[in-house]
């Protein structure tokens, strides 16, 4: 094979006239990137006929040739979501490997389109529009989990459990209360993707490798074509920084610490000492050695990736914070933290959402545990603090009535009146009143508290911010298996 031949068959032969030997098989493999990033193909197609058909528009290029081009890429758009493209690492990128399939196939026009662009700015474009589209739809799932939430809220409304601080039991709370806490906290992951997608919504097309082009591009053209809310401000800034796949994936990271959280109260519940919850077969394994066991694998699979996301966001800080302006080859690693951080939380809101919907919660196990908790101690203390017996000291004496029932096995609301008395004398019959956990929790009257009316109105208003979203509640709910059920 004579040294031309050679060259033909490596990507140096792409870069021109200066390379005069051809990249080693082991750079060429360590370099190339297309098994990552053919992933953005629809995307990087999009900016091109965008910038094909402003060149044209500007009179750059004919509109003849630029309409072959754009036809052209349509077709390979197509061929690529058909799984027909063949990709080849020697072409080292998906951009590479765009051009090059166009240009075997319209000849030597297809170099036309590469006029007053560069890859720096054609794959910062191609990155602002994947990972906006990509927020998007997470925030599109974290609405179905919400959805789902949201129904099994409406049907937990009357099912008492303690809630707990250092995962000791601490004052009772409905289970609709609970669940609605965990949509709050998603729902700040989804406000968090949104804001992201929109600060990310500029282009930096037209900005080329690092200082913008001599040709006379319309930025504002391209930018509106990509959906974008206007160019980038500065050249250098729009093809140099990855801030904005930061921002995504520390959202992603947040909501995947929450998905986590959740994951491990579903775990813990599901446990023969909770028993809590039964989750559906569907979501959940035995074991190979040991027949009654059940594992609710799904969580603990949710709370085992919750690092992957995490680590992809140290990935991306890691790998920009030593970088110089403007563009540097460190940023093609930006990619796939960027895509695992997206698939793991997507898959993640999905299993949960099924596992969710599916769930047997046990309302007698919940008032068992609420039972032999002494999660009425607080209402002991406030029924005193009521009756204008400084707090801390209702705290102290109920702390005693509480050390006299853990000593004798009792229940605050089996002591007797005398027994009340021996700590404190104003103790009378309407103590026992306070003790009754639906007394407890209805006396938390407070918006944000456990009472069934504020229980009742926070539901209403996120099936009312979800209905703004144009999501049907119930019919997302019914897909995932869920009816409003305890
Ligand atoms: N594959 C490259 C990346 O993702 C595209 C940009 C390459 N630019 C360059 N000057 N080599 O970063």
């Amino acid at each position: 094979m004579t040294d031309e031949r050679r060259r033909e068959k490596t990507p140096q032969a792409t870069w021109g006239g200066r390379f005069e030997e051809p990249l080693d098989v082991v750079a060429l493999r360590y370099s190339a990137s297309v098994d990552v990033d053919k992933r953005l193909a629809p995307e990087d197609i999009r900016g091109s006929i965008a910038h094909v058909q402003m060149l044209a528009a500007r009179g750059i290029v004919g509109a003849d040739e630029a309409e072959k081009i754009a036809a052209e890429l349509g077709r390979i758009a197509e061929e690529i979501a058909r799984g027909e493209m063949v990709w080849d690492p020697a072409r080292e990128d998906v951009h590479m490997n765009v051009e090059t399939v166009l240009t075997e196939r319209v000849g030597a026009i297809g170099g036309k389109l590469h006029t007053a662009r560069s890859r720096n700015d054609q794959v910062a474009t191609d990155m602002r529009l994947w990972t906006r589209e990509a927020c998007l739809r997470t925030a599109a799932r974290i609405d179905r989990f919400l959805a789902v939430l949201a129904v099994r809220a409406a049907g937990t409304v009357d099912v008492l459990l303690p809630g707990y601080t250092h995962l000791q039991r601490a004052q009772p709370v409905r289970l609709a209360h609970h669940l609605l806490a965990w949509s709050e906290m998603l729902d700040r992951d989804r406000g968090r993707l949104l804001d992201a997608a929109r600060r990310m919504n500029e282009s930096p097309l037209g900005c080329a490798a690092l200082a913008g082009t001599t040709f006379p591009l319309d930025r504002a053209m391209t930018a509106a074509a990509l959906g974008f809310d206007r160019p980038m401000r500065n050249s250098l800034d729009a093809v140099g920084d990855r801030d904005f796949l930061v921002e995504a994936v520390a959202a992603l990271a947040n909501a995947a610490v929450h998905l986590s959280r959740i994951s491990e109260e579903l775990v813990l519940w599901s446990t023969q000492e909770f028993g809590f919850v039964t989750m559906s077969d569907a979501y959940t394994t035995g074991s190979s050695i040991m027949p009654q066991k059940k594992n609710p694998d799904m969580a603990e699979l949710a709370r085992g990736k919750t690092g992957r996301v995490v680590g992809d966001l140290v990935n991306l800080l890691v790998m920009l914070k030593g970088l110089p302006l403007a563009y540097n080859r460190d940023m093609q690693e930006d990619k796939a933290p960027v895509f695992d951080a997206f698939d793991t939380v997507d898959d993640t809101l999905d299993v949960l959402t099924g596992a969710i919907a599916t769930a047997r919660f046990r309302p007698e196990r919940m008032r068992a545990a609420l039972r032999d908790g002494f999660a009425d101690a607080t209402e002991v203390a406030d029924w005193l603090a009521a009756r204008g017996v400084p707090f801390r000291e209702a705290h102290h004496v109920t702390g005693r009535l509480v050390g006299r029932c853990v000593a004798a096995g009792k229940a605050l609301s089996e002591l007797t009146l005398d027994e009340l008395r021996e700590e404190h004398p104003l103790f009378d019959e309407s103590l026992y009143a306070a003790l009754d956990f639906e007394t407890a929790v209805e006396r938390r009257d407070l918006p944000g508290g456990p009472a069934r009316r504020q229980v009742h109105a926070a539901i209403e208003e996120l099936r009312e911010r979800l209905h703004e979203r144009a999501v049907d509640v119930d019919a997302v709910a019914r897909a995932a298996g869920a009816e409003a059920r305890s």
